[in-house]
């Protein structure tokens, strides 16, 4: 038995929130990690009042470093090698799961060598949650990296309560059923006493999955699966409740931020460094296949084109965080992103008039809620999106009254945003109307939706849905009997 701490709370997602950054000279910096599973943890946790601890990948290869304490949270680094990475984060997570799991918008690839790394890695995160949870402890296991993990901690303890959630989408079963190892997912992830999804649909896309593959029957959000005898992970019969559960962002913590004299001032200064245009457009993404970057620059190129939009009025802000790089599918979209920034731009800008301004940087959450109180119109329009956090954080911020979102259909959060302007990014025409009607629309129009958009997000914070959550791991497979969202106010 180890002599290690153990806690009554465990979260495990493949990042840690912290990213270890190592310079030229060998000396380092902790910085947030990316993603909206971090910005959205670390501020439930932030609020948390008694110990836990949340075992992670801590974002470079090689051994990991010792236990340490971030506040009241004890993060349990987990190693990963330069080959582990390759194959378990950028090769099965994020090039077979990611795109089967995204409506495959890039073929997803398989191989076998990598599902197998991606199983030792599941055991040893497995291993490592074991290690720091304290008997009957609650255990929340975070997406799509960390399929298998609920059924490997069950099998060596059975005394956990262990909850999953998924951050992206569930796929229909048509897609999902192209998965190889489709049958040791779902029995990994019936691990868990409750799973938790974006979307009503992802839940059931769960529930059909497990009917269709495992032979499981489903009643209304309860899944229950009779087991078998042919000894391997997840065997035992199991009775499990996946439901929808979506998730949101810090609404007070950022709305207070974005408020501040400091994010004010800033926002004034990145106006007028634009040039002080008319109306400033802006995207904030990942540089993902998934967030509909192409289609958004294409339909933007064509409204400067047709001079529907001007460059000495109208320009497009786009900050695209690097990510996965090491992926081809990730490779060669820069190219393709940045080509046609460089095209459009040579095309329609003027000396002094720039139409599109392309970061491929991160930032601070200062400047975030600063670019956000500058945009005019923003502009979410993923193909496919979990949830996107960016499109909450935007209308968060905007409490000025100004503002308008223009929402791809695709995504989790137009299912609690019909206030939006909503797009299929799909039909560039379409989208090119909804972004002029956006920039047009009477400022009341504007301020009226942004009000309500609002109203949703403020009730629908971070701290509910983490509440409804935990509630529904307490109580599962039955239903809690209430909801954790805030009244109206
Ligand atoms: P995903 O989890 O797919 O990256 P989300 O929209 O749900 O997408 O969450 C992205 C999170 O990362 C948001 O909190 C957003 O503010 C933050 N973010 C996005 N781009 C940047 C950037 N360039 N610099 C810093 N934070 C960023
Ligand atoms: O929200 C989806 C997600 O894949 C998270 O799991 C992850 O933290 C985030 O996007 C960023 O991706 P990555 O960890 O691969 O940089």
């Amino acid at each position: 038995m180890s002599s290690r701490q153990t806690y009554d709370f465990v979260i495990a997602a493949n990042r840690l929130p912290v990213d270890r950054h190592v310079h030229p000279d060998g000396s380092y910096e902790w910085r947030t990690a990316p993603g909206g599973l971090v910005t959205a943890m670390e501020s439930v946790m932030r609020g948390w009042e008694s110990g836990a601890a949340w075992v992670g990948w801590a974002g470079f290869p090689g051994e990991a470093p010792e236990p340490f304490d971030d506040g009241k949270l004890r993060l349990h680094p987990v190693p990963l090698s330069g080959k582990e990475l390759s194959d378990y984060y950028e090769g099965f997570s994020n090039d077979t799961l990611w795109p089967l799991y995204h409506d495959v918008i890039v073929a997803p690839t398989f191989h076998r060598s990598w599902y197998t790394c991606y199983r030792e890695i599941n055991q040893r995160f497995a291993d490592a949650i074991c290690e720091v949870a304290a008997e009957g402890a609650t255990v929340w296991v975070h997406d799509y990296q960390l399929q298998l993990v609920p059924a490997m901690v069950r099998d060596q303890r059975p005394d956990l309560r262990i909850g999953w959630f998924n951050h992206i989408p569930f796929p229909p079963v048509e897609l999902f059923a192209q998965l190889p190892w489709r049958e040791s997912v779902l029995r990994g992830l019936l691990g868990a006493d409750f799973l938790g999804f974006q979307r009503p649909d992802d839940a059931r896309n769960f529930g059909r999955a497990c009917r269709a593959v495992l032979g499981a029957t489903t009643k209304g959000e309860k899944v229950e699966w009779v087991g078998t005898d042919d000894g391997r992970l997840g065997a035992a019969p199991r009775t499990v409740r996946a439901a929808a559960v979506p998730i949101s962002i810090d609404a007070s913590g950022f709305r207070e931020l974005a408020d501040s004299p400091e994010v004010t001032a800033r926002a004034a200064e990145i106006r007028a460094s634009l040039g002080d245009p008319e109306v400033v457009l802006l995207g904030v993404d990942r540089l993902d296949y998934t967030k509909g970057i192409r289609h958004r620059l294409r339909a933007i190129g064509e409204l400067f084109e047709d001079g529907e939009i001007a460059p000495d009025q109208v320009t497009f802000v786009q900050v695209a965080t690097p990510s996965r790089e090491r992926v081809e599918a990730y490779r060669t979209l820069r190219e393709q992103i940045e080509g046609m920034v460089g095209r459009i731009n040579g095309d329609v800008s003027h000396l002094g008039a720039t139409a599109i301004h392309y970061l491929h940087q991160s930032y601070g959450r200062e400047e975030m809620a600063a670019l956000f109180r500058v945009a005019d119109v923003m502009l979410v329009t993923p193909l496919r999106d979990g949830m996107n956090l960016v499109a909450k954080e935007y209308v968060t911020a905007r409490h000025d009254g100004g503002g308008a979102l223009v929402l791809s259909e695709f995504t989790g959060a137009a299912e609690e945003m019909p206030q939006a302007y909503r797009c299929n990014p799909h039909d560039i025409a379409g989208l090119k109307e909804t972004i002029l009607r956006a920039i047009r629309a009477d400022p009341e129009e504007k301020e009226r939706r942004m009000r309500s958009l609002r109203r949703r997000v403020r009730k629908h914070d971070v701290q509910s849905w983490a509440g409804d959550f935990l509630a529904g791991l307490e109580a599962a497979p039955e239903r809690p009997s209430r909801s954790g969202a805030k009244g109206d106010s």
